[in-house]
């Protein structure tokens, strides 16, 4: 649709966030924190666009919590949210793939909200220019809780206060860094995708509330093969009926698609339909994606959009996470799909 010239200008994010806020749908706290976060991922934006001229691809030289290697980009996207969320005055306490442990702000710019992210994520293709993403949950406190590093007994509360459920999620999104810079955001009343105009630095309305395909969407599975022979055998069965049962029906079998980004594919199943998975398989379980800041902020977009979010046995956004890095099983996508999914994994 063209841009009439009465809308010029009237739908840039801010322009979007200060109606939501005229709606009673959020408050100005929340405005704040997400004009925040916009700030953040326009700046990983330009830095992920310049990584190769400007000395920030490669290795960071340390391992992170999860016993990954930090990429450059890693860290540096992960000082760049914490920056501006301690900037906007309004949150409390943060929790990073890239941080140990949950990070209290200290108390002259400390608000009400809690924010869990990943800052970059899928940083193995940031080396090959492929799209990556940052991913964000924000959550109200349970209780009060200012940390000091060493005080145990409030670092404990802290994690307390940061490990809740994804029902509890007040706002969720993903900013994409691919052909285009796309941050795609939910605040519990439908999903709206807004595209960066690099021209203005401004974030501008593209997907008004998203939906995603049902049986009427594209039959695209999204999964790293390679961990096939460490699957559960239902899953194998699962995986084999895609590949066979549409042929066998004389319709057309599903393809593969696999970024290696979460982002990535999810935006991707977001807008086709399909289904991303990142198993448990027999060397990891509980799979490699975490709940607190990946899976859960995802499914609560999903879901807002009509889809489902599944460890294949239990609804994400239901699960009470236990410590701040756990990593769950992850399926993703239309209802038919995980509805078919979760019929192999009874
Ligand atoms: P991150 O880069 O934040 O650590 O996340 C990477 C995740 C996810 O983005 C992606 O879907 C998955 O790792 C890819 O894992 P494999 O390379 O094992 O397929
Ligand atoms: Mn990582
Ligand atoms: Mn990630
Ligand atoms: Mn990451």
């Amino acid at each position: 649709a063209t841009t009439t010239t009465t809308e010029y200008g009237m739908n840039t994010l801010n322009v979007w966030l200060l109606k939501q806020e005229a709606a009673g749908t959020i408050d100005s706290e929340m405005a704040i924190m997400l004009s925040s976060i916009a700030t953040a991922c326009k700046q990983i934006s330009s830095m992920v666009t310049r990584a190769a001229i400007a000395d920030m691809t490669g290795l960071a030289g340390a391992e992170n919590v999860q016993g990954e290697d930090q990429k450059k980009l890693d860290v540096i996207s992960n000082e760049v949210f914490c920056n501006c969320l301690r900037a906007s005055g309004r949150t409390s306490v943060i929790a990073s793939e890239e941080e140990d442990t949950p990070v209290g702000v200290e108390e002259t710019y400390a608000g009400n909200y809690i924010c869990v992210f990943d800052p970059l994520d899928g940083s193995s293709n940031i080396d090959a220019g492929v799209s990556v993403g940052s991913i964000f949950g924000i959550y109200s406190e349970t209780e009060q809780c200012l940390v000091d590093d060493d005080d145990e007994e409030k670092l404990a509360k802290c994690v307390t206060n940061v490990c809740q459920p994804g029902n509890n999620l007040l706002a969720s999104g993903y900013c994409m860094y691919s052909s285009s810079c796309v941050l795609v955001l939910t605040v519990g009343d439908g999903v709206y995708g807004f595209t960066l105009d690099p021209s203005m630095g401004e974030f501008v309305l593209s997907h008004n509330n998203m939906k995603i395909p049902g049986t009427e969407g594209q039959k695209i599975y999204s999964f790293n093969e390679g961990n096939y022979a460490m699957w559960e055998e239902g899953l194998q069965n699962y995986m084999t009926s895609l590949k066979t049962g549409g042929a066998e029906q004389g319709s057309k079998p599903y393809s593969a698609r696999y970024i290696g980004s979460l982002v990535g594919d999810f935006h991707r199943t977001l807008l086709y339909g399909g289904i991303y998975g990142y198993p448990g398989d027999s060397k990891n379980p509980n799979g490699k994606l975490r709940l607190l800041y990946e899976c859960a902020p995802m499914s609560m977009i999903i879901e807002q959009a009509g889809g489902k979010g599944s460890t294949g046995r239990e609804r994400i956004l239901d699960i009470d996470p236990t410590e701040v890095h756990q990593r769950v099983p992850y399926f993703v996508g239309s209802k038919h799909e995980i509805d078919y999914l979760e019929s192999f994994l009874k």
